[in-house]
């Protein structure tokens, strides 16, 4: 290991962006149109064929994939949406924004995802739909979800931030519920910037959300300032503003176009972690169950119940003194004073995330990662457990 890259250590994330996407930005600036237009459309396009879903409509972020999916299925004042505790505000926050209320359920010990057992139990008649969040890039028990859903008819809506490219039973997930919602954030798997996707099964759906998305008017209502279209549109919702712009189409089209490559990247580094840390009984490793494909957005390891001398705070610490970005993945919404008030969720309710926040850490995972800091971070993981082994 070099000098250098002890030296700068290792950030938790760095955006993998070529050379051509930059041009490619370029080009659209100078292109003379630079908001949502042919780029949006090309990467529509491109994206739902890639997953294999009969379409997608882009959208400004998950955020707002998630709040537009849930007016879209009529979620509001008196409905239910079942989530996950151990998420990102945004998924609880659209669902209230929507008027819904969230039902937060517990998960399960190995993926860290919404357990189907506390999702059942969960069920109501006001249950108007299940969010199931694909935590780390690993898919949910889809199966069981969807049959639960469809016993209490609600809608199936997947935030799937961070799950670009995976998989259920080999079916793609964005090509598998009602709704799914991906992110195009800095740190994610295929980035815009910020960005978002929203891909369905039903074509009426995309219509919908096409037009929730975008002020409430007919989809093409930006072909208005193009030479062929017509300065009359109507607005037949209420909708948000919403819409991708075409410079960061331009971007995702060539990421789109790496994402294989970037995602066997990500399972080279998997593969090494896990064979690197394999000897470190301190250190629970992540691992994919048989029938998923796993986007490895995330590679979340968890501390052994009173192996090591220093709790997850201080290996966090530790790490960072050796230049190695870490994070955690979530602050369950419960230990978060909004959701505390506001849903009067409490610890005691979700024991096995209390006991995975206790004990998790995210390691650095991108696709730039080189071979120098991939060394790193191994050489910095097993020397702060052997140094802190009881
Ligand atoms: C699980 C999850 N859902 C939703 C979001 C929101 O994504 P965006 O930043 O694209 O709005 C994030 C963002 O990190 C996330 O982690």
């Amino acid at each position: 290991m070099s000098d250098a890259a002890v030296q700068k250590g290792v950030p938790f994330c760095r955006p993998d962006v070529s050379a051509a996407e930059v041009e490619a930005v370029a080009e659209t600036m100078r292109s003379g149109w630079i908001t949502t237009g042919p780029k949006v459309k090309k990467f529509e396009e491109a994206f739902a064929a890639e997953i294999g879903a009969p379409w997608a409509v882009a959208v400004s972020s998950c955020t707002a994939a998630l709040h537009v999916s849930l007016v879209a299925t009529e979620c509001g004042a008196g409905d239910e949406v079942i989530t996950t505790v151990n998420t990102f505000t945004a998924t609880a926050a659209t669902i209230i924004q929507a008027g819904a209320k969230p039902v937060l359920v517990d998960i399960e010990e190995d993926t860290f995802n919404m357990d189907p057992l506390a999702v059942e139990r969960a069920c109501t008649v006001r249950t108007k739909a299940i969010l199931p969040v694909h935590l780390g890039g690993h898919p949910c028990e889809m199966d069981r979800i969807g049959t639960l859903a469809k016993s209490h008819g609600a809608a199936v809506i997947e935030d799937a931030a961070h799950s670009l490219p995976a998989s259920f039973r080999k079916k793609s997930i964005g090509a598998i519920s009602d709704l799914t919602c991906f992110s195009f954030y800095a740190t994610k798997n295929l980035t815009t910037g910020e960005g978002g996707m929203i891909t369905g099964i039903d074509p009426a759906m995309r219509d919908r959300v096409g037009l929730i998305g975008y002020h409430g008017m007919s989809r093409d209502g930006w072909r208005r300032y193009l030479d062929k279209g017509s300065w009359y549109y109507e607005i037949v919702e209420h909708g948000f503003k919403y819409n991708l712009t075409d410079m960061a189409a331009a971007m995702g089209l060539l990421q789109l176009e790496r994402l294989a490559s970037m995602q066997k990247r990500r399972e080279a580094i998997v593969a090494a972690f896990d064979s690197a840390f394999a000897d470190l009984d301190a250190l629970i490793l992540p691992r994919a169950r048989p029938h998923v494909g796993h986007a490895w957005h995330l590679y979340i390891i968890r501390l052994r119940d009173g192996a090591l001398r220093i709790d997850r705070e201080g290996f966090i610490r530790a790490l960072a003194d050796r230049g190695i970005g870490t994070s955690v993945h979530f602050i369950p919404l419960y230990r978060h004073p909004f959701y505390r008030k506001a849903l009067g969720a409490e610890p005691s309710s979700f024991p096995v995330a209390e006991r995975v926040f206790a004990s998790c850490v995210s390691l650095p995972l991108f696709s730039a990662m080189t071979d120098e800091e991939m060394s790193t971070v191994i050489a910095a993981v097993r020397d702060v457990v052997k140094a802190n082994r009881r």
